[in-house]
């Protein structure tokens, strides 16, 4: 038994050192951690238990027989964060620069398989050159079969992806096919085709980081949702989304302990200025509304006029969107609406109430676009808001125009409470545009229409720009004091705790995509 036991730990041995130490060393050069350190940290202490580590590629061409390495470029297994289980994988770029081969991927599908029948969050640690270059279509189809369970899982366990070296070609499907996608700047990139490609084809010179960086997905395609500066602060992050996240779809978040008193947030009241054309910042809203320091934002500097992230309410967790208007005034346009549509959904799989805290002046007009398809993309919002059937709070703080008001989780699209600060104005369009149309004749025929102009605005203003019209048709619940906003939406939320709504039978829904 000595002697057998002698070997299997002699195996174990060389399945630790993964590409060996010189491999290790130019990892941890390029200020890079190893797979095994990335789940060492990712994971509590000592929970972490392997599958597959002395798994092994079975390529027979390019001499691939004579170079084998335990665990095949990737880390797989199952452990805890937080003392709640998660399966994970961690590609381990010091083999054969965590390229894909076949038996790599059939250690992700066999943890994908496990995550998705017991019903826990998949975490994936991108670290890769791509296909195997050495197997072809072998590759290729490891790749699909990892793609095709990602879709099945999609809804059913949170899946996270963080990208912390290369991740390039079909490769970058499976993180853009999961529920979030993390970059870590500086040390990783995403894109289709690389730069040497682009050069080829579109004659553009471009850096890897300028085509594909942690910057360039956070703030031009939204492709990244997170980035950190850092391995370590990318699963730290890591770890706080998932403090806000049920482990499946069947669960609802866990609740954290809280005392609760008064919860009259005076600082509410300043915030709006009387100036309605004024900007100010809706995270200053946010921050009076939740539980202290609970915000975690996501997309933070993609489509900035519109904010979302999770916070907590007296314990539970909760999806918040809202406008920005410190950001073109808050209004919805493409992006923002795509942004908004996705957290949308990802918080209806999950069972995570949605608060929508609402100052939009409408949909962004321009041929840019209307080009750019802002009537699909808007609709996507729409879409969202409207099949969604987890407790859905509205807070108008003031502007609601225009169709942006239908969209932004009104009471006509299935909202369960809607509220409105006194600052409301809940109109077609802002009182300016509205007297231009319809006293378009007594303007232009006044004496002087400048005078007259102002004066018939004043009357519109007057009559729209509040929230009483549609208090009194119950399209608003109730008109409330922002100071109490935080208490109203504690009190709305446990009520709505036991929701159920049930929708028509259907395969699935056509979301306009
Ligand atoms: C096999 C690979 C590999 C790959 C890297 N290696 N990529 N082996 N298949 N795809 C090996 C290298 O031979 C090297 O082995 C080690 O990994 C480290 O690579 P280096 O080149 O030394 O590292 P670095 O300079 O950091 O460059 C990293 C890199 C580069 C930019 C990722 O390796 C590279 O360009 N690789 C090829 C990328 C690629 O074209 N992949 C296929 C994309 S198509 P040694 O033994 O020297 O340590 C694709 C299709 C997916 O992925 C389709 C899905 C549907």
């Amino acid at each position: 038994m000595e002697s057998k036991i002698k070997t299997l730990n002699e195996k174990m041995r060389l399945a630790a050192l993964g590409g060996g130490e010189s491999r290790i060393e130019k990892q941890h050069a390029k200020k890079k951690l190893t797979a095994r350190e990335r789940i060492t940290y990712l994971l509590d202490d000592g929970s972490f238990e392997e599958i597959g580590a002395l798994v092994t590629h079975r390529t027979k061409d390019f001499g691939m027989e004579n170079q084998q390495f335990y665990g095949d470029g990737v880390i797989t297994g199952y452990g805890t964060i937080h003392r709640r289980l998660v399966y994970v994988f961690a590609q381990d770029f010091t083999v054969f620069g965590g390229s894909l081969s076949e038996t790599h991927a059939e250690k992700i599908c066999k943890i994908m398989d496990l995550a998705l029948k017991v019903g826990a969050p998949l975490i994936g640690l991108n670290d890769s050159g791509g296909a195997r270059i050495q197997e072809g279509v072998r590759s290729l189809g490891g790749y699909a079969d990892i793609f095709y369970r990602n879709v099945q899982a999609s809804g059913v366990i949170p899946q996270i992806s963080a990208i912390m070296g290369p991740c390039a070609g079909g490769a970058v499907y499976s993180p853009a096919m999961t529920d979030f996608t993390m970059m870590v700047e500086d040390t990783s990139y995403m894109f289709v085709t690389g730069p040497n490609v682009v050069k080829t084809v579109t004659n553009e010179e471009v850096t890897s980081e300028e085509l594909g960086g942690a910057s360039t997905h956070s703030v031009k395609s939204g492709v990244a949702h997170i980035t950190a500066s850092n391995d370590v602060a990318c699963l730290e992050d890591i770890k706080q989304l998932l403090s806000y996240l049920p482990q499946n779809n069947r669960e609802k978040p866990s609740r954290l302990p809280i005392d609760l008193g008064t919860e009259i947030r005076q600082e509410l009241t300043t915030i709006v200025p009387e100036n309605p054309n004024k900007p100010y910042d809706m995270h200053a809203v946010i921050q009076g509304i939740i539980d202290e320091d609970s915000f975690f934002e996501i997309h933070k500097n993609y489509a900035e006029n519109i904010i979302v992230g999770f916070a907590r309410l007296g314990g539970e967790s909760i999806g918040i969107v809202a406008n920005q208007p410190l950001f073109l005034a808050g209004v919805l346009d493409v992006d923002s609406a795509k942004k908004a549509a996705r957290f949308v959904r990802f918080c209806d799989c999950f069972n995570i109430p949605l608060l929508v805290l609402e100052d939009v002046p409408g949909f962004l007009p321009g041929t840019d676009q209307e080009w750019n398809g802002i009537i699909v993309h808007g609709a996507k919002l729409l879409y969202a808001f409207s099949e969604a059937t987890v407790p859905r709070v509205t807070v108008i703080t003031r502007k609601a125009y225009g169709g942006a008001y239908d969209v932004m989780n009104s009471k006509h699209i299935g909202a369960d409470m809607n509220f409105a600060w006194p600052s409301a104005e809940i109109a077609v369009m802002g009182a300016k545009g509205a007297a231009e149309i319809i006293f378009k004749k007594e303007i232009s025929n006044a004496k002087d229409p400048e005078q007259k102009w102002k004066e018939k605005e004043a009357e519109y203003a007057e009559l729209f720009a509040n929230p009483y019209s549609a208090a009194e048709r119950g399209f608003i619940d109730e008109v409330i004091l922002p100071q109490d906003t935080r208490r109203k939406l504690l009190k709305a939320f446990a009520m709505l705790a036991n929701k159920e709504e049930v929708r028509p039978k259907r395969k699935h829904g056509n979301i306009p995509l």
